[in-house]
This record gives structure tokens, C-alpha cells and sequence, in this order.
């Protein structure tokens, strides 16, 4: 139901090893909105999607999704509770087909809406049609993130996770991602995004965080992050 929290942290520590990069973050996703996290780089955005995923634990501090609180994800659940997740370098299969990799990837959890399917993925990226055939090594870096999205959107995620979605991408590209972000949105899937384009964010985010060394130091709607010029410089050097 949109309003309802997906996700909520709540004093989140993080670490690798004795390197402590997340500290007390917390953040609250409600159903049906998109959230970017904004920030230079190494300050701990894919951290903390490493955390609402499940792959890292927390050092201390929970994680509530979907009303279940937990301090620590057991791996075998992390399938189960309806996250995709498109990784930064996207991370297709090299060595299969564009249609063996969107195969692979679905999915229909018990309780999930059916929605996305193999004739959806493509209606949405109409360019992996003529290319079904083509080894993901073969791919451009467009195409590999289509590809990365069509992925996880097999999977029939309630909340989907993209991170750096349009770097290393030719301006034209750029332009489709962010239209199909916007039609996955409308969709009703609940987004979190990390990305550099802070005017394009705030065009369809709902809500920012900005992020300095793993401490949350904005939180706001597009309307204040835009009229915070001097904090978008300090922060993000734009
Ligand atoms: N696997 C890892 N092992 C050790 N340190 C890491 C690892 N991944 C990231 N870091 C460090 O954690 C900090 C936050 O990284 P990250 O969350 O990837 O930042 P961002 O996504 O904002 O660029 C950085 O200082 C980075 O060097
Ligand atoms: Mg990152």
C-alpha cells in the first residue's frame, strides 16, 4: 500500500573490518516512493544499500522491512523479501545470452504480483529485443544496463535498488534510463537510487539523503534540496 514503510534503519553501524564507514544512519522508505542518496565518493552510499539488501550486516543498529525488525539478515532470506538490485559496473553474465540472463533472473515469490515478465522487460527496453541472442560481453554499456534493470525487474521486486544508474553512460542513453526509472516508478515499485545528476534526482525523487562520511547530513524533499544551494556545493560540488 503507498504510505505504508518498506524500510526502515535505525542507528546503523557498518564496518569493514576495523574501517568504520557507516555511522548511526538512520532512514525511513515508504511504499511507493523514490529516495536518492546522494554523495562524493566513498562516503557510503553503496554501503548502505549493501545493508537494506542484506549482503552487509550492521555492526549494531536494525533493519525493518516490511514490518519485520532484525540486527543481523540471514543470507537464505534475502531472496525472499523482494529486493532487485542493480549494482554499480551492473554485473551481467558475460557468458550468456541477453535472454539467458533475464531467465535466470526470474522469479515469482509467494504473495508477489506476477507483473514483469520477459514480453514486459522488452516492451520497456525495446533495443534487447533485437539483441536476444547476444552474449552480454557483447553488449554496449546502454545496453548492459538495461540489462541489469530488466534483470531485476524479473525478479518482480516491491523495491528495486540502482546504484550509479547512469555512469559511464553517452548523454542520449542517460536520457532513456531516466525515462524508464520514471515509468517503473509509476509502476508503483519503491526506488532507491544513487546517482551524480542532483537536477534529474530531484526531478523524480521524492526524497534525498545526502551522505559525508557515513553520516546522514540532509534529509529532505526536492524542494529543499534545490533551495540549499550552498549545501549541494559543500557537499557534491555542484
Ligand atoms: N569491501 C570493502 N572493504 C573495505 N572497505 C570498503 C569496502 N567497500 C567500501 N569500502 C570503503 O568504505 C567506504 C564507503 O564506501 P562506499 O559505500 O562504496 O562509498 P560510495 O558508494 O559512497 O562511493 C569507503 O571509504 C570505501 O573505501
Ligand atoms: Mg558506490
Amino acid at each position: 500500500m503507498i504510505g505504508d514503510t518498506v524500510i526502515t534503519l535505525d542507528a546503523i553501524n557498518a564496518h569493514y573490518g576495523a574501517s568504520h564507514v557507516l555511522h548511526d544512519v538512520d532512514l525511513v522508505i515508504k511504499s511507493g516512493t523514490c529516495v536518492s542518496l546522494l554523495g562524493r565518493n566513498g562516503m557510503g552510499k553503496t554501503t548502505t544499500l549493501k545493508i537494506i539488501m542484506g549482503l552487509l550486516n550492521p555492526t549494531s543498529g536494525t533493519i525493518t522491512r516490511k514490518g519485520m525488525r532484525a540486527s543481523r539478515t540471514e543470507p537464505h532470506l534475502i531472496g525472499k523479501w523482494g529486493v532487485g538490485y542493480v549494482p554499480e559496473g551492473r554485473e551481467i553474465f558475460p557468458n550468456l545470452s541477453v535472454h539467458e540472463n533475464l531467465l535466470v533472473a526470474a522469479r515469482f515469490r509467494s504473495g508477489a504480483t506476477r507483473k514483469w515478465d520477459l514480453e514486459r522487460v522488452l516492451t520497456l527496453f525495446p533495443k534487447l529485443t533485437s539483441r536476444l541472442s547476444h552474449l552480454g560481453a557483447h553488449l554496449s554499456g546502454g545496453e548492459q544496463q538495461m540489462l541489469s534493470i530488466g534483470r531485476a525487474l524479473m525478479t518482480n521486486p516491491d523495491i528495486l535498488l540502482l546504484d550509479e544508474v547512469t555512469e559511464g553512460l553517452a548523454p542520449l542513453i542517460r536520457e532513456e534510463i531516466w525515462a524508464v526509472i520514471e515509468a517503473i516508478k509509476v509502476d508503483g515499485i519503491t526506488i532507491v537510487v544513487i546517482d551524480k545528476d542532483v537536477s534529474r534526482l530531484a526531478a523524480i525523487a521524492d526524497n534525498h539523503l545526502i551522505i559525508v562520511k557515513g553520516t546522514i547530513v540532509f534529509d529532505g524533499d526536492s524542494a529543499t534540496l534545490l533551495a540549499n544551494p550552498k549545501l549541494l556545493q559543500r557537499h557534491l560540488g555542484v
